[in-house]
């Protein structure tokens, strides 16, 4: 029996979509420039090929401009970097995105730490990184960042509250641990190689589920009431033999328990995208010397 209530995170990146358009609208009013973010592709990852597209389209819709930049799968690890160095030093760009994961030639750490920090909206230079670590002031992954506004709009102060991470990646689990401790959870970072999950997921007052192990986290892992943000975005095959999406959490299950719980679709994955046009905002105020918070 369904009785968690369903965070809508569909609704929220829509609305927050809009609001980002109008602050762009009022940013261009007052003299300050149209926001530029490129998104650059190396390869065909059909994935990977729809999230870039639908990249650039939302920037597009929040009256940014967009510079797409698709390369071929044998593209040269030098070629990536001379396009990035490109970029850094292109005045109608304030935001790179390269989009992982990248073929093997290429050294992904080479290339994420030779975007000019100011413009990775990804958060994923080790510069970006240490800022998030150390309480400065930098760009937060975009995952992550999505997490935590569903969070902070669901159950309002975080302080004090346990909070369970699942899964370790760059991209997700370690930037989500940190966000969190700054909002003064108590931060548990659990991953493959803990002893007991389950028994680490049902202390949790907020669970993060980022494994991306299909319905991995089931009903009796979850404490009565817990908040339950589900990252992953699993493709399997449905009941009637077509591929169906599902995420790292058994949701019906979830569902009898927890407090509140996003879906998937329609839970973190639309946060993504808003989350990185807001980025790409508040790196075009802060490189032409506008105030990002005053629009
Ligand atoms: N691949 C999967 N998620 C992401 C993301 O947030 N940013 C980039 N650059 N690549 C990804």
């Amino acid at each position: 029996m369904a009785d968690a209530k369903i965070i809508d995170g569909k609704a929220f990146a829509a609305t927050l979509r809009a609001e980002i358009g109008r602050k762009v609208a009022a940013l261009k009013k007052s003299g300050g420039p149209t926001p530029g973010l490129a998104v650059v592709l190396v390869g065909e990852d059909p994935a990977s090929q729809i999230y870039t597209r639908n990249k650039a389209k939302q920037t597009l819709e929040a009256g940014m401009q967009s510079f797409k930049h698709d390369l071929p799968a044998e593209t040269s690890q030098a070629e990536v970097l001379a396009l990035v160095d490109r970029l850094n030093h292109d005045p109608a760009v304030h935001g790179i995105l390269v989009q992982l994961p990248l073929p093997p030639q290429i050294d992904s750490n080479a290339v994420i730490d030779a975007i000019d920090p100011a413009k990775d909206v990804d958060g994923f230079n080790a510069v970006n990184v240490g800022r998030l670590v150390t309480g400065g002031v930098g760009m937060v992954p975009c995952t992550p960042l999505g997490c935590l506004m569903l969070l902070k709009d669901a159950l309002g102060d975080l302080k004090g509250k346990r909070a369970v991470v699942l899964g370790r990646s760059n991209i997700v689990g370690k930037p989500m641990a940190f966000l969190l401790l700054r909002e003064h959870c108590t931060v548990t970072l659990a991953h493959s190689r803990t002893a007991d999950l389950a028994d680490e997921c049902r202390r949790a007052d907020i669970l993060i589920a980022a494994t991306g192990q299909p319905q991995m986290v089931r009903g009796d892992w979850i404490r009565k009431g817990a908040t339950v943000i589900d990252v992953g975005i699993n493709r399997v095959p449905g009941e009637n033999g077509k591929m169906k999406l599902v995420g790292d959490v058994a949701f019906d299950e979830a569902c009898a328990v927890a407090g509140a719980i996003t879906p998937v679709p329609g839970g973190v994955g639309p946060m993504t995208i808003a989350c990185l046009l807001q980025n790409a905002f508040t790196a075009a105020c802060r490189q032409t010397g506008h105030d990002p918070e005053s629009f």
